[in-house]
């Protein structure tokens, strides 16, 4: 078996018996919605660190587990906290828990982060529903020996954000009076903060947002025929577009501050996807 596969494998062989439904939803929670479960009838948690080979992040305020539980309703699977490739797991192991969340039986992976605002017309704390994405700046996850189990070798990534999805998510941000910026995210390996320059460029390129985590996990579950969405929190404008440096703590103060907004919109999109 592949090498790749057959650590996605032994990872839910050995938490298998421990998952107490099977998820229709797979939610990666993005900074500032680490308390997310408060939202959720909570059913089970397995902490990241108990599974053998997992990836467990090293970001403050990213410390992680799986949480299965239900969101109004719907069977949701939860990972609070994720691993970046800046990180220095490999690649492989940054899109093992979208590979294993797929294996657990979910089929929409919804993706959530906090990003710098390339858009001017964007301000910090707004949100931007994802309706594509730039890869060419993160490495490929499907570099390396194709698993045959999960998907084509040659995976068509002319839709990778589900269209109905991002519809529903759309109705329910205007019904619950939210605003919703739509726009390209762009992932770059981090973890430094990008240049004005490379902003500039990135702009030019028809980026709005910029990252350094999802559309990886997003190319990931795309090769596996999962539904994707993702919103992003514009946690800041990005370098150059203020005189302010950017720090970590502003990203996370920020991201706290529109969590309970983004709360309510994850939660009512999720019972409308259903
Ligand atoms: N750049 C990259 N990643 C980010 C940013 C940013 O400005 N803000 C939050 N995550």
């Amino acid at each position: 078996m592949n090498q790749v596969y057959e650590k996605v494998v032994k990872c839910y062989e050995s938490i298998k018996d421990r998952i107490p439904l099977t998820p229709k939803v797979a939610l990666v929670l993005g900074s500032g919605l680490g308390n997310y479960a408060d939202t959720m009838d909570v059913k089970a948690e397995i902490d990241y660190s108990e599974i053998k080979d997992f990836p467990v992040s090293t970001v403050p305020g990213h410390a992680g587990k799986f949480i299965f539980g239900y969101v109004k309703g719907v069977p949701v699977v939860c990972m609070k906290g994720r691993v970046h490739y800046y990180e220095g797991y490999p690649i492989s192991d940054v899109v093992l828990p979208a590979r294993l969340m797929k294996m657990m039986g979910a089929e929409i992976l919804f993706l959530t982060n906090a990003s710098g605002g390339i858009n001017p017309s964007f301000s910090a704390g707004s949100f931007m529903l994802i309706k594509d994405h730039i890869s060419c700046f993160a490495p490929n996850p499907l570099v390396g020996a194709n698993i045959d189990e999960l998907g084509v070798r040659f995976p068509d990534m002319s839709k990778v954000y589900n269209p109905e999805l991002l519809e529903i998510i759309r109705k329910t941000a205007k019904e619950c009076d939210i605003p919703l910026h739509e726009g390209v995210y762009v992932q770059l390996t981090g973890p430094s903060f990008e240049s004005p320059s490379e902003i500039k460029m990135l702009r030019t390129l028809g980026a709005d947002a910029v990252g350094m985590s999802t559309v990886v996990e997003a190319i990931a579950a795309n090769h596996m025929g999962m539904k994707i969405c993702g919103i992003s929190c514009v946690a800041n404008l990005a370098a150059g577009m203020t005189d302010n440096p950017l720090t970590h703590e502003e990203v996370q103060e920020a991201s706290n501050n529109a969590a309970p907004l983004f709360r309510k919109l994850i939660t009512e999109s999720i019972a409308a996807f259903v």
